[in-house]
């Protein structure tokens, strides 16, 4: 074993023996006699923060990622002091600390070890800026794999690499390609079918590896600021997700028309272009909910101004548009033009708003309209500035959302893409460079565009979008994974982005269907649109430069494809909306990997192409031209082919067959589906009936159907409807319960049952206990049925 006297001569400094103990409630704290502390606070049984200082002192107790609603509370706490370690124990887990080194083991109740320091804390003090590298190593356990991270254009499990997070403008990115735009400094670790998460809360430059260097020991490390994580133990994988997501929130409902399909391009202009894209949609029954402005809208790409010439009258332009079911979306960059005739910099200026560098000088940099200073939004003034320069465009214009870009911030012609590090924030109160602040600047922009469209497109809900994000981001924004590339190996990194993003707790993401930077052609479209139906965000956006990317702009195949899966995404946005529900309130990741899905299965640790959207549809991707069909890793249980019904065993690999007009789809068995009719965009018809489809299992499984006004606050006054079904299949019967919450009464009277996979011919039906004439339910030969809205107990007996 290394011991810390041997390692100091690398320039590292280490924690020695501790020589004080002392605990208020939940907080322990730890003293070396070299001045080293550490504090660890009991969140939950199984969710522990270590905090470390150096000399004594504690920098104060800040962070931009943690909710102020995340669950505490924790039952039991028990510190005993031995020879030769402190031992606390909770209801979840056992921490040791070594009494010589400081170092930590997390161990589960029966004494498996989950995670444990290798050379534990360590620290380098920084000459140039002062403070600290902050450093800790990890024992990597026996057949180890690591997940999440955010948007890391890489294999999912992420054994054997080293990751930074730095948010960065990463035009045309490539696979491998690092960092990009967020930074999420949070991974699971799982061996032995236990796993157990890591969020090192640090905003500084983090770096993470992964069994890279060294085989047997994982490390993470920041270029300032200190050592601060947060442990959370499973041993299920969903449990560690959903911990973290408590810990840094999730948000709240958006409105339905947000989880339609959305059409962008940079740019739409002038206002006769937009009308004709919006025009061409209605025309080829095509569903589309929302148009994007991109930044040519403005005048001269000042924020929260227009070209009149292109955009005479916005008011009258997004009006028309929305009676014909569009909603207007439009982006607003940090860059301030430098201009003293624009009212927006002259407020900023005047208002001492700006970022300054260290000696004084207001900071500068280029992007869209030439020089630019940039608001500081990490002071709260600004913020509130900020939020309320979306006044006019919200309440007076009418425009619907917005989107943030750019907000790194990227800087042109600059080498290092970004503000100068001496720059200088307020970091609420904290003041800093940007050293610490450079990843949460776009959160903090986007935070404030959030709290600003929410005041003022009230009593409707809020939609944002952001390119740039911090851990925490998702309680304010959607996100996109920035400027990819229309190529195959993009849509490869767009599926393990989506799943990779959502595994981090941000499960409100989308691509660039079709790639934004080059040309896709007909085929590469239709197989994006294919899996983008099945992204909680679901936008076409390129850039323009090479043609256009709206789904007629291939030939009438492709046309016809992609219409067909926009259409499918509206038929599941009951489906997608409880899934919006569920991760909003139970912090379900929408998106789940199959290692998520079933961890004990070893067969789903390296896989990456699969997922589960949502719950119950199992989904992969076609990612090469001419591909007929592809092997896909089914995940144990049983499946329904959602082309062909037929009904398959799980736990292997299977060929698929999926021409061009199809993508492999199944369906859990015991499913209950619901769909809604296709709209051309949502609120466009009164729903009439709710279609469930129902999967026959033999035995048990449950499903939820979450609705409400699909706008508004009501569902927070209890107006949703929450229906729980519990389905129970026998040989020879099918019965499925209904439970039901919520005061919304839903439009429909009756649902529309598809019974999928029946293995009986029906007999006799009782609803609610009672003997139902069959034609009362309009059965058609096909299994198809009508009931009450309201039924109880539904029991379907067989011949
Ligand atoms: C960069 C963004 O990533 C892209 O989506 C946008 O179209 C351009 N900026 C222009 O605003």
């Amino acid at each position: 074993m290394i011991t810390n006297t041997e390692l100091e001569y690398k320039g590292n400094l280490y924690p020695n023996h501790i020589v004080h103990f002392e605990q208020d409630n939940e907080k322990l704290s730890f003293t070396t006699e070299n001045g080293v502390i550490l504090q660890v606070t009991i969140l939950r049984g199984s969710v522990i923060r270590f905090r470390y200082a150096t000399d004594y002192n504690f920098e104060p107790d800040f962070s931009y990622a943690i909710d102020p609603d995340a669950t505490l509370g924790y039952s039991t706490l028990e510190v005993t002091d031995t020879a030769t370690e402190y031992l606390i124990k909770t209801a979840r887990v056992i921490v040791l600390i070594d009494k010589k080194t400081l170092r930590v083991q997390i161990s589960d109740l029966e004494g498996n070890i989950i995670n444990e320091d290798e050379l534990g804390f360590h620290w380098e003090e920084n000459y140039e800026f002062g403070g600290n590298t902050v450093k800790m190593s990890k024992i990597t356990q026996t057949g180890e794999s690591f997940y999440g991270m955010g948007d890391k254009a890489t294999h999912s499990n992420l054994k054997g690499k080293r990751v930074h997070n730095w948010v960065t403008d990463q035009y045309a990115y490539g696979k491998d390609q690092d960092p990009l735009y967020k930074a999420i400094p949070f991974f699971i670790g799982l061996s032995n079918n236990k796993a157990y998460g890591i969020f090192f809360d640090n905003s500084f430059k983090t770096h993470f590896d992964f069994a890279h260097e060294r085989r047997n020991t994982t490390s993470f490390w920041a270029d300032g600021g200190e050592m601060n994580y947060y442990f959370f133990y499973g041993p299920d994988m969903p449990k560690v997700v959903s911990a973290y997501s408590n810990l840094t929130g999730t948000p709240e409902l958006p409105p339905l028309w947000a989880l339609g399909f959305h059409q962008s391009k940079w740019s739409y202009y002038p206002e006769s272009n937009v009308k004709e894209i919006a025009k061409q949609f209605r025309d080829l029954k095509i569903p589309c909910d929302a148009i994007y402005l991109d930044i040519d809208y403005m005048d001269g790409f000042r924020c929260f101004t227009w070209d009149k010439n292109h955009f005479p009258d916005p008011k009258r332009m997004i009006a028309e548009l929305e009676e014909d079911g569009f909603k207007t979306v439009v982006m607003i960059d940090p860059g301030i033009k430098i201009d003293k005739n624009y009212w927006v910099y002259n407020e900023a200026l005047e208002n001492d708003y700006f970022c300054k560098r260290g000696d004084g000088p207001l900071m500068h940099g280029k992007v869209w309209p030439g020089e630019c200073n940039f608001p500081d939004f990490t002071n709260p003034e600004v913020r509130e500035w900020w939020a309320d320069l979306y006044k006019e465009f919200m309440s007076d214009l009418g425009v619907h959302a917005v989107w943030n870009d750019m907000n790194e911030p990227a800087v042109m012609e600059v080498p290092t893409k970004t503000a100068p590090l001496d720059t200088r924030h307020n970091y609420d109160g904290h003041p800093c460079t940007h050293r610490k602040a450079h990843n949460v600047y776009g959160m903090q922009m986007v935070r404030a565009t959030y709290d600003g469209v929410k005041k003022h497109v009230f009593p409707k809900r809020p939609f944002v979008i952001t390119r740039a994000a911090y851990s925490g981001t998702q309680r304010y924004s959607s996100t996109w994974t920035g400027d990819n590339v229309a190529t195959w190996e993009h849509l490869w990194i767009a599926n393990v982005q989506m799943q990779r993003m959502s595994m981090s707790g941000y499960s409100f993401v989308g691509s660039d269907i079709g790639g934004f930077a080059e040309q896709p052609d007909g085929e590469l479209f239709a197989r994006w649109i294919q899996l983008g139906i099945f992204h909680p965000f679901c936008r076409v956006h390129s850039s323009g430069d090479h043609g256009s990317q709206e789904p007629w702009s291939f030939d009438v195949e492709i046309t016809d494809i992609v219409r067909k899966f926009i259409e499918l995404r509206y038929q599941l946005l009951p489906y997608l909306y409880t899934m919006f529900w569920k991760y909003s309130k139970e912090q379900k990741p929408m998106l789940q990997p199959l290692v998520l899905f079933d961890q004990e299965d070893t067969q789903t640790h390296f896989r990456t192409d699969e997922f589960i959207f949502g719950e119950k549809i199992l989904v992969a991707p076609i990612q090469e031209p001419n591909a007929q069909g592809r092997r896909m890793y089914i995940p144990r249980g049983k499946w329904y082919d959602f082309w062909t019904d037929e009904r398959i065993e799980g736990g292997k690999e299977k060929w698929v067959p999926a021409a061009l007009d199809k993508i492999p789809v199944y369906i859990k068995e015991g499913a209950i589906i619901p769909k809604y009719p296709v709209q051309q965009y949502v609120g466009e018809i009164q729903i009439e009936e709710l279609i469930l489809d129902i999967y026959y299992k033999e035995g048990v499984e449950n499903s939820e159907v979450y609705e409400d006004a699909e706008n508004g606050y009501d569902y927070k006054k209890g107006r949703y409807s929450l229906r729980n079904f519990k389905l129970t299949g026998k040989s020879k019967s099918l019965s499925i319960q209904q439970f039901k919450d919520g005061d919304f009464v839903t439009s429909y009277e009756t649902f529309k049952l598809n019974l999928h996979g029946l293995p009986f011919n029906i007999e006799r039906i009782q609803v609610d206990n009672e003997d139902v004439v069959l034609k009362d339910m309009r059965p058609n030969g096909d299994n198809t049925m009508y009931i009450d809205k309201n039924f109880t107990t539904l029991h379907i007996i067989g011949k």
